[in-house]
């Protein structure tokens, strides 16, 4: 309950100082002067475009690109992966090289395509030869990730590894016992369940692991349709 409570507080905290860092407002008013949300492909354009140019921290000095993300404004999934590597660097774009070839084929498998998704990262500019990100870093870069889940509103958050798991769920446990759970945590106020995963980067140094991250792709397979009723597909 402690834990609950001191995660929701810390995620207000982030949204509204994550708002009042957008370039532009953040809300809109209707013709009668009421508060109207905006829709969320305009939301995330401003989020990208703060990440864009974000000096928060010190890996804005080495970065190439700003990784804000990228995929269907509306998504009922999104996936959370650690940081942009050398190639996610370069083109600007979240998991496009090795292990952005495996998650491109482990969504395929539940019949998802990355198009119809969206795929963001705990970190938006990667941190010098792949190290570990630094948790003052990640403090920072928190408050684009609760904006990016507040203006998508994702049924299901599949969390990709340790970072991105331990920062959504404010907990210093480990993945694998975490993910081992066979759970999922209801999040952003119970509109989301997350369900915390190994990394595809794990999967190629150890394939033994990607017999458990299939049960969790059946999981999210099953926990999007009981969510959207007919997304995705069935399996055979
Ligand atoms: N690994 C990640 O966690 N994210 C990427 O975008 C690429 C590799």
């Amino acid at each position: 309950m402690r834990e609950e409570l001191s995660r929701l507080v810390s995620d207000l905290k982030d949204t509204l100082a994550a708002e009042r860092d957008l370039p532009t407002g953040a809300h809109f008013l209707t013709p009668r002067g009421e508060p109207r949300r905006p829709k969320a492909s305009d939301t995330l354009s401003r989020i990208g475009a703060a990440v864009m140019v974000c000096a928060r921290c010190r890996l804005s000095r080495t970065r190439c690109n700003a990784v804000p993300g990228e995929g269907n404004p509306e998504s009922p999934l999104l996936i959370v992966g650690e940081a942009p590597g050398a190639e996610e660097d370069r083109q600007g774009r979240p998991f496009v090289g090795k292990a952005g070839d495996l998650l491109t084929k482990m969504l395929k498998a539940i019949h998802v395509e990355r198009e119809e998704i969206f795929i963001g990262n705990a970190l938006k500019c990667r941190p010098p030869q792949n190290r570990d990100p630094a948790a003052d870093e990640l403090a920072e870069c928190r408050r684009y990730l609760m904006m990016q889940i507040a203006a998508i509103r994702p049924k299901v958050i599949l969390t990709l590894g340790r970072v991105s798991t331990q920062l959504l769920l404010q907990t210093s446990q480990g993945v694998l016992s975490l993910r081992g759970m066979q759970r999922p945590f209801p999040y952003h106020d119970g509109e989301a369940v997350l369900l915390p995963s190994l990394h595809p980067a794990y999967l190629l140094r150890n394939p033994a692991a990607k017999r458990d991250v299939w049960e969790d792709l059946k999981t999210v397979h099953r926990l999007l349709r009981e969510a959207t009723g007919d997304y995705p597909p069935p399996l055979e």
